[in-house]
């Protein structure tokens, strides 16, 4: 290295050395220019300024108090652990913002979902037709994936909504009611039956059990029912009642259709003798009084849309596509922060329920209908306890 006075001219480029030398290298002297130089200085002192304007500084409350919860308009705001800034800006203005353009351009549909009372009206009108499907897909996706799968497929004890294998029927207004009132939910309009635990309570011997389960496995057999077999007349007179003299199953009862292949709770053999023995009583929520009347009405004409509609002469349009946000839910528009009121807590968002839908596949009524929590002696599904 040498020093200041050492300073020369390079021969090849004509530019001043610094006078540093390392094995024969010198470097040469070509500083930033002067407006470069200005503008890094300014930028130094903006940030100074934003640092204090804006929240920046994370401080050492948050690890030592616990946060607080302020609710504005229709967004929790939650009180972060960093220096607030003189403005006072928080990106919460920002979601407010966003969230009051959402709810305006859903106004405009809202406003003519609410005024048209009729099923058959907004399936008649493919613009709000759509609209509602858009709705009842995001109501669907929050409150009820984490029970009927997200892609409302189902798993054990909780049934599939895409086929037309219904346990209460499959009209809107068949759906409309089941989801309204719920099934054994505690409510008072519910929908109640229960099938008695044939074995538990001793209602038939132990042989019996196994003669009618032979016999409901050949109902659902290719060669169909077989009146020779004794289990045959014990259906008549213990099931029939509920499940049809010929086993197709009754609505009013929720008793599911036993000659098809579609099971509720599993059509190998001990499936059935467990579900004889014990019985189930599947507890669906009831939802009036959680989700709004508008949030009802989008999600029955969605189940319905989703295949196993059964119709009222209620002419269903084609699948119209429209831009709704679709992580927008409906009933957005009244409080878009899923409150904790929910039964389904916030948890059932859809990465979470595809999981939670496969584990319950393995036990039946499991956590959610307790969670659920309006009637937990509904939830007497004996088998769990074995
Ligand atoms: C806690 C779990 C759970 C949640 C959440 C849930 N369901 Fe259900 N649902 C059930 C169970 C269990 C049944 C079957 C009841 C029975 O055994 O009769 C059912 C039945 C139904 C049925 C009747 C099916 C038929 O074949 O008749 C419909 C329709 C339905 N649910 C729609 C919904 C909708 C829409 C939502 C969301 C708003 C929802 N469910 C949320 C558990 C749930
Ligand atoms: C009081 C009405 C009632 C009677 C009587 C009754 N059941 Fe049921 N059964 C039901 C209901 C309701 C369900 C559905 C339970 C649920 O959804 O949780 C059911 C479910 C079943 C299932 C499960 C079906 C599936 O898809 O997994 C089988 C099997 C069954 N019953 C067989 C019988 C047999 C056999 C008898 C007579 C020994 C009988 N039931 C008597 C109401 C009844």
């Amino acid at each position: 290295m040498s020093d200041q006075h050492n300073k020369e001219i390079d021969q090849i480029t004509g530019v001043e050395t610094t006078g540093h030398e390392w094995d024969g290298l010198k470097e040469l002297n070509n500083p930033a220019p002067r407006w470069w130089v200005w503008v890094w200085v300014a930028t130094v002192v903006w940030s100074v300024g934003y640092w204090v304007v804006y929240p920046a500084w994370p401080t050492a409350w948050p690890f030592f108090g616990s946060g607080s919860m302020e609710q504005t308009g229709s967004v929790t705001r939650t009180t972060t652990g960093a220096t607030k800034g003189t403005f006072g800006w928080t990106q919460y203005e920002e979601l407010e913002a966003s969230q009051a353009e959402i709810t305006a351009r859903q106004a405009q549909y809202l406003d003519k979902f609410q005024a048209t009372t009729s099923y058959d009206q907004i399936s008649k009108d493919p613009e709000l037709y759509a609209f509602a499907q858009a709705g009842g897909k995001a109501l669907f996706k929050n409150n009820c994936a984490v029970c009927h799968g997200s892609g409302a497929e189902g798993s054990k004890g909780f049934p599939n909504l895409n086929d037309d294998d219904w346990l209460w029927g499959g009209t809107l207004a068949d759906i409309e009611q089941t989801l309204r009132y719920g099934v054994r939910s505690g409510h008072d309009e519910a929908r109640q039956s229960v099938m008695p635990s044939f074995g538990k309570d001793e209602l038939l011997e132990k042989e019996e059990i196994e003669q009618v389960v032979d016999y409901v496995l050949a109902l659902s057999s290719d060669t169909g029912a077989d009146s020779n077999l004794p289990g045959a007349e014990i259906f008549a007179n213990n099931c029939a009642s509920c499940h049809g003299e010929n086993g197709a199953g009754g609505r009013d009862f929720g008793a599911p259709n036993l000659t098809d292949a579609i099971w509720l709770y599993g059509g190998e053999r001990a499936d059935i003798s467990n579900t004889v023995y014990f019985a189930h009583a599947g507890v669906m929520p009831f939802w009036e009084g959680k989700l709004d009347e508008d949030s009802i009405r989008q999600l029955t004409l969605y189940v319905h849309s989703l295949g196993g509609g059964e119709g009222e002469g209620a002419a269903v349009p084609e699948k119209v596509s429209m831009e709704v946000p679709a992580e927008v839910p409906a009933q957005a528009e009244e409080e878009p922060v899923v409150t904790d009121e929910e039964p389904v807590a916030e948890e059932s968002s859809s990465e979470v329920s595809s999981e939670a839908a496969t584990e319950l596949d393995v036990d039946v009524p499991a956590e959610p209908s307790v969670e659920e929590g309006s009637n937990p002696e509904a939830v007497s599904d004996e088998s769990a306890d074995k």
